[in-house]
């Protein structure tokens, strides 16, 4: 079965391939045709997730999947969430957006975070969606030189280092985004 990964990212594409067995090609965007930026304008990380994969089953009538991913923050009304990529403006980087929380978190004795990863799939054209979440805490500075986004100021819980102290590895056993692909992967493949 032929399976486009909605994504312009060559490590997740990567990543997803060696989970799956020979039963499922993974096709990237540029192998189904789609040369174009993918929609991501809803206020959700589920929506935008559903949001890119129904672009490509629309208008390139594949079977396909889509991720979305954001930091919750507890003592932020759940912010950056949605917003993550561009918390601190249209233009920023990542080092901008951990600022940002930084500064906003600085009073807050609240420090319970979470990264959740929606995944939607559109497989003949039944929409299904999977979720994966990894609880943590915000630290009061930045920690560690691996990973990339808010790594170096999330702690998962139950360990000591930050996700930019962990090797990619040890960050892969845990993360938001392998939970919600083995989700997948088990729906795909039980
Ligand atoms: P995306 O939906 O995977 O593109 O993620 C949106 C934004 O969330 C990224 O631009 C990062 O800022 C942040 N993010 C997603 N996954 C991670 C992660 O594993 N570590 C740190 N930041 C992440």
């Amino acid at each position: 079965m032929q399976i486009c990964f909605a994504t312009n990212n060559k490590g997740k594409l990567q990543e997803i391939k060696t989970l799956l067995d020979r039963n499922f090609t993974i096709k990237s965007l540029q192998e189904v045709g789609c040369n174009e930026e993918l929609p991501e304008t809803r206020t959700t990380i589920e929506g935008n997730s559903l949001q890119k994969a129904e672009f490509v089953w629309r208008k390139y009538n594949v079977n396909c999947f889509a991720d979305d991913t954001g930091l919750e923050i507890e003592a932020l009304n759940g912010e950056p969430g949605v917003y993550s990529a561009r918390y601190a403006g249209p233009d920023c980087n990542p080092e901008d957006n951990m600022v940002l929380i930084l500064e906003k978190m600085k009073e807050k004795e609240n420090r319970k975070a979470q990264f959740r990863t929606c995944i939607t799939l559109i497989l003949n054209g039944v929409v299904h969606q999977f979720e994966g979440i990894v609880k943590g805490e915000i630290l009061y500075q930045k920690r560690g030189e691996h990973g990339f986004g808010y790594d170096p100021i999330f702690k998962p819980e139950g360990h000591e280092k930050s996700f930019a102290e962990m090797n990619m590895e040890e960050k892969n056993s845990i993360s938001h985004r392998a939970k919600a692909v083995e989700a997948l992967v088990k729906f795909l493949k039980p």
